[in-house]
């Protein structure tokens, strides 16, 4: 998710609501540079579950607690997926920035019981058809490719040039797009605009072309099947309609493509800054699986998640909830409580984190070992192919992005001795 550091516009809660008069405002600098220390804080003074203000003094419920995450997702009876519940709605402006994440689609991620089952069973089974050797051999292809692109400069700046450009077009090859085509460069790129604009894109229109294309590319498919996610789909015998899958062919690929990227970012930063993999990396003893690992438990990409929606009224870490309040996902937060790790020893080594969140909504399965796979190429491949590599600019002079959803760089500007690939 882009920027939501707006100053809020009512600080007030309305008449009813759940928010109490010290809940927190959600964004400011505190989130994006240390938010460890901020979840800590709130942790001990609102307890696992903080009222909180959204963009314009929305109010909502931080859950902050491992146990009371895992709680929330996994009784989706109680706390559903659906927004419309939300009783906020009538507080909304048109122009919120959050509507794009919050506002109901009829997609696999706003879907709910027996729907959802059926709609992410389609999902699994297309995922559960890629085969994991192939995909790392073309997002080699891929690396190699970008790589090739700036390796002869001897700086580049692997945000933009790399993390984000690779898992884009892994994920359409996934969906049948081969890489390296004017079609398939011309989605990479209104994705990016969609999902992520710079200054002076236009989302709408961007996200507008998106939405052609992919029922272009259902369509072709419908035609000529191939051993791809969007064929796999349609030929599905849940029958889903033209519709339905291009709107879950967008979640998955927009679900994919910023987690991905930010996890190889997030991995990268680590092996650059940090002197235990620095030294062990290049000896080649300390596995980049350690690093991806260690992200996922303490710069988690997705650090929060907006929501579930509570069903009725009901209790949670001691907090009374109501029904239709809004709940967002302490992931980071979560993966961080001192109440699993008591020792603040994050226990790296293994991978008990709710960084795919958990229960009915999770990140469906086999998606989670798929992005493994492309964060771990991407990584791996640009240590092989530019052994030397160091950051171009000191560690404390990196910058996190203004967001408290998604956890990334702004930018991770390297250097390295110029070849020519
Ligand atoms: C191949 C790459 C990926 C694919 C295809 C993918 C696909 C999806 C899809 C389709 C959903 C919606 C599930 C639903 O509502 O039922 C989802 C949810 C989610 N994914 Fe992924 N994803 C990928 C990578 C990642 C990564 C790298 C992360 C973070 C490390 C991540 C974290 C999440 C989270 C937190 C949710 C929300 C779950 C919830 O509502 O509880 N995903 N993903």
């Amino acid at each position: 998710m882009s920027d939501t550091s707006g100053s809020p516009t009512a600080t007030t809660p309305p008449p009813g609501c759940p928010a109490h008069a010290d809940a927190v405002h959600m964004g400011g600098l505190e989130y994006q540079q240390t938010p460890s220390q901020m979840y800590r804080t709130m942790r001990r003074e609102h307890g696992a579950v903080a009222p909180v203000l959204l963009d314009g003094g929305v109010p909502a419920w931080l859950v902050l607690g491992y146990p009371e995450v895992s709680y929330v997702t996994s009784h989706d009876e109680l706390f559903a997926r659906d927004s419309r519940r939300w009783n906020q709605w009538p507080n909304i402006p048109p122009d919120w920035p959050l509507l794009p994440y919050v506002g109901y689609q009829p997609s696999v991620l706003f879907a709910e019981r027996e729907e959802h089952q059926r709609r992410a069973g389609v999902i699994t089974q297309a995922l559960e058809g890629v085969d994991q050797f192939e995909l790392a051999r073309e997002c080699q292809l891929i690396a190699e490719t970008l790589i090739a692109g700036f390796s002869g400069s001897g700086q580049a700046e692997l945000m933009s040039m790399y993390a984000h450009a690779l898992p884009a077009r892994g994920v359409l090859w996934m969906c049948g797009m081969p890489p390296g085509t004017v079609d398939t460069e011309q989605l990479v790129d209104d994705l990016r605009i969609s999902l992520d604009a710079s200054e002076g894109d236009d989302p709408v229109a961007a996200y507008g072309r998106v939405g052609e294309r992919i029922m272009r590319l259902v369509q072709e498919k419908r035609e000529r099947p191939g051993p791809d996610v969007t064929s796999r789909m349609i030929l599905d015998p849940a029958g889903l309609t033209d519709e339905e899958i291009v709107q879950d062919l967008i979640s998955v690929i927009a679900a994919a493509q910023q987690p991905t990227a930010n996890w190889i970012c997030n991995t990268l930063r680590l092996l650059l800054t940090d002197e235990r993999f620095a030294v062990n990396v290049s000896g080649g003893r300390v596995s980049v699986g350690d690093a991806l690992n260690e992200v996922l438990w303490l710069d988690t990409p997705t650090q929060n998640f907006i929501g579930r929606w509570a069903v009725r009224d009901t209790q949670l870490g001691g907090r009374l909830i109501r029904e239709g309040d809004c709940l967002v996902l302490g992931l980071a937060a979560a993966n961080t409580d001192p109440q699993i790790w008591p020792e603040s020893h994050v226990g790296a080594e293994n991978s008990a984190h709710l960084s795919f969140s958990n229960g009915e909504h999770r990140c469906p399965y086999p998606a989670p070992l798929l992005a493994d796979v492309m964060a771990r190429t991407a990584v791996e491949t640009l240590m092989e192919h530019l052994p030397d590599i160091v950051l171009g600019v000191k560690s404390e002079d990196l910058t996190w992005r203004p967001s408290i959803w998604m956890r990334g760089l702004t930018s991770l500007p390297v250097r390295f001795t110029p070849s020519a690939h």
